[in-house]
């Protein structure tokens, strides 16, 4: 109603002035137009007069008796009722005969004036007369000029009626656009607040059940991406209040997503049954994915479908395929999918690893595309898709799917369980569009990830990357703003969710102190005192630039003969896709390289390439982190890279020096690290240098930052915020139907 009145008062007032300045103008108007009436009406009583005037003045009847005569026609003459007084003005101007009316203060003009064409107004108390003059002309001889007094008392009453209609007609219209302004800005604004609170509760605008004006729609969308900031602001307030632990996850699950039902498929399982002689092992696979998720899905519950690697993992199921994990205390249930030995060949060996990993890792690897590899990978994405259909108890299940293995996977899940919230997490890099064009697929992996619900990768770049791919090869809707891609149905959000580990890890809990293990891995590898140590841990793997860090380590000792005999880098290299060539031929150049540096600069008490490729559990490799002086991770392209995080993790201590590629996802969050390009060797030379020359104080300084960050983002806040993000989504999702439901009811009254 305010808002109502903030209208009705300016309207009003306009009104208003127009009103008070159209009165005087019509007012003047008619009164023109009345004054040219009664000048016809002059001229038409003076020529009726004329003749009979003329007669009477021409009589040569006696004075007295000719007075009387002509008095009495003219008062017959002001029958008339506007005609007030009629008076005759001889040739001398002199009025000599004149109604009983005539006025006193009117007399003749003078005898010489010309015949006037209209008459003059009269104001008196009494109303205003119109007195006008009309000559009297016998044979062209001028007898004089009748003088006419007409009432102009009617004309000011008419006028009045006028201001008084005008001031009516301006209140009518007033009142009536007033009107129809209130009920339309009334009806807009219900609908307007509607579709704005619904923007409010998480609907978008479009998903209200009120019309939207296409006026609106500019507003709207300005208020929807103010609702986002506020949104996206509030949420990370949210978050940094939040103290990340599994307490937080399992809350989140609890009151955000109501106990919803939680699914992960990867590709690695994260406990593999290993059968070595007459043993049967339970290994926790070298795999930064099974690192981040195995805590979240300890937190959790819920069921992990994997590919049963193990040789021994068919005799550690149920009859289901099922088997409950951890095995020192089971809290969530693993669902092993068994591949045959060609379809791990096409779809793992083949298309994951000769195809997409080089091809997102573009580490100078050419990427091998067979047509049958692809069709295994079809193959085993519709595997891992049924296998989920049937692990699901509800129709809404929320699933993680894990990595390049499996970019066909979201949309078949779609087709199977269309209300499924999937998150898909991409683990590698994504290439820009060129790079990535290059694949014979590219439409159907895109198309395949692009049904997911959430599409995550670890940092903004990769987003962006996958953003411009889509741009170019689908017709898709991106919408960078909202970080949305619109592809036939639901939209996906791509978003960047940096990846990290539990915080305190869990291997560190039976860590001894940083000095014993010092002393053990000394003792281990029969090392000196005085020797300092590095690190590096990989999977045997060309991306993660082992070559290249031990080409540094070369030049290490070329520059500074110090750390000859007195240097020793501890290289733990998981073996990985064997099978494939370029792995084998990467294994055995390796080998040759460490060997190399070491004929070159080996004394008989320190080699200075320890070089490991062999399996190492999370304890043992905790173990060589404490020990270590430096840790170097030059990986030539990485998504994240956990062994920076882990390494920085383990320190407790706050002492020891991180050497960090540039091009691993990591370096954007651990700037304090020595950042360096793995191509240059010179500058990992120095880096090198650096690290065991850097003082205690800064080490100290550098690694309390780097902690601090990784125990503030990390897994749980990983995990949490992507669960989080689908818990918005679903209530909108909820939301959203709710009101087409509405809506539906509304067209279905109308119908
Ligand atoms: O880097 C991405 C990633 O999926 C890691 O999580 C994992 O360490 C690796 O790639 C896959 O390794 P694998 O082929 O042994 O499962």
């Amino acid at each position: 109603m305010r808002i109502s009145l903030r209208f009705l008062v300016p309207l009003a007032l306009a009104l208003g002035a127009i009103a008070y300045s159209v009165v005087p103008l019509v007012d003047q108007l008619t009164l023109k137009w009345f004054v040219r009436d009664l000048d016809i009406r002059t001229k038409l009583i003076a020529s009726a007069a004329q003749e009979p005037l003329v007669e009477l003045l021409t009589d040569n009847s006696r004075d007295r008796l000719r007075l009387q005569r002509v008095q009495a026609f003219l008062n017959r003459m002001l029958q008339d009722e506007r005609i007030f007084a009629i008076g005759f003005c001889n040739d001398a101007g002199t009025l000599v005969y004149t109604t009983f009316t005539f006025p006193p203060d009117i007399g003749c003009r003078a005898s010489d004036a010309a015949p006037e064409e209209s008459g003059h107004i009269v104001k008196r108390r009494g109303g205003a007369l119109y007195v006008a003059t009309a000559p009297v002309v016998v044979e062209e001889k001028r007898l004089g000029e009748m003088v006419i007094v007409h009432d102009m008392s009617f004309i000011e009453l008419r006028s009045a009626d006028t201001k008084r209609y005008i001031v009516w007609l301006f209140a009518a219209i007033g009142a009536v656009i007033a009107l129809i302004t209130v009920v339309i800005a009334e009806l807009s604004w219900r609908g307007w607040t509607a579709g704005i609170k619904a923007l409010i509760r998480g609907q978008s605008l479009a998903l209200s059940p009120q019309p939207n004006a296409p006026e609106l729609r500019p507003i709207a969308r300005d208020l929807e991406a103010m609702v986002r900031d506020l949104e996206g602001e509030r949420r990370m307030r949210d978050e940094s209040q939040i103290s990340w632990t599994p307490a937080a996850l399992r809350k989140i699950l609890r009151e955000d997503l109501k106990g919803e039902e939680i699914l992960i498929a990867s590709n690695r399982e994260p406990y593999v049954h290993v059968r070595r002689n007459e043993r049967v092992e339970v290994q926790r696979p070298a795999s930064g994915l099974v690192t981040a998720l195995e805590p979240v899905m300890r937190a959790c519950s819920g069921t992990w479908i994997a590919h049963g690697s193990g040789n021994a993992d068919r005799e550690n199921v149920d009859a289901h395929d099922h088997l409950m994990v951890p095995p020192e205390k089971p809290v969530y249930r693993i669902r092993r999918v068994w591949l045959s030995r060609e379809e791990d060949a096409g779809y793992y060996f083949g298309f994951s690893n000769e195809g997409l990993w080089p091809l997102c890792h573009m580490a100078h690897t050419r990427p091998v595309f067979r047509a049958s590899d692809w069709e295994y990978y079809r193959a085993v994405n519709r595997k891992f898709a049924d296998a989920i259909r049937q692990e699901s108890r509800t129709e809404d299940p929320i699933i993680l799917v894990q990595d390049y293995h499996f970019a066909l996977l979201p949309r078949m899940i779609r087709e199977r369980l269309p209300h499924a919230t999937i998150i898909t997490f991409w683990h590698i890099p994504w290439p820009n569009p060129e790079a990535f064009g290059i694949c014979p697929w590219r439409e159907q992996i895109l198309d395949g990830l692009l049904g997911s619900s959430i599409l995550g990768f670890h940092t903004q770049f990769h987003c962006n990357n996958f953003f411009d791919t889509v741009d170019r090869y689908l017709e898709a809707r991106v919408n960078r703003e909202t970080s949305t891609i619109s592809y036939g149905g639901d939209p996906t959000e791509v978003r960047r969710y940096p990846i990290s580990l539990e915080w305190p890890p869990s291997p560190l809990a039976s860590q001894k102190p940083v000095a014993e293990c010092r002393e053990q891995i000394r003792l281990e590898n029969g090392l000196g005192p005085a020797v300092r140590i590095g690190i590096g841990v990989d999977r045997l793997d060309y991306t993660k630039g082992i070559l290249e860090r031990f080409a540094a380590i070369e030049r290490l000792l070329e520059i500074d003969a110090r750390w000859i005999g007195h240097f020793a880098f501890i290289e733990i290299a998981a073996p990985s896709r064997s099978s494939i060539e370029e792995y084998q031929s990467l294994d055995a150049r390796v080998r040759t390289a460490a060997q190399r540096v070491n004929d070159r600069f080996g004394t008989p008490d320190c080699k200075p390439i320890i070089l490991k490729i062999e399996h190492h559990d999370a304890d043992e490799v905790y173990t060589h982190y404490r020990a270590a002086d430096v840790c170097f991770v030059s990986s030539l392209h990485d998504g994240m890279n956990l062994v920076a995080k882990e390494y920085v993790a383990a320190r407790d201590d706050e002492r020891g020096a991180l050497i960090l590629s540039q091009f691993a996802g990591a370096a954007g969050e651990l700037p304090e690290a020595l950042i360096v390009n793995p191509y240059d060797t010179e500058q990992c030379a120095t880096a090198l240098r650096v690290a065991l020359d850097m003082p205690p104080v800064e080490q100290r300084e550098r690694m309390r930052s780097m902690r601090s960050l990784i125990q503030e983002f990390n897994v749980y806040r990983w995990a949490g915020r992507m669960l989080l993000d689908a818990a918005r989504m679903r209530h909108r999702r909820r939301l959203a139907s709710g009101a087409r439901r509405t809506s539906k009811v509304i067209d279905l009254r109308r119908a």
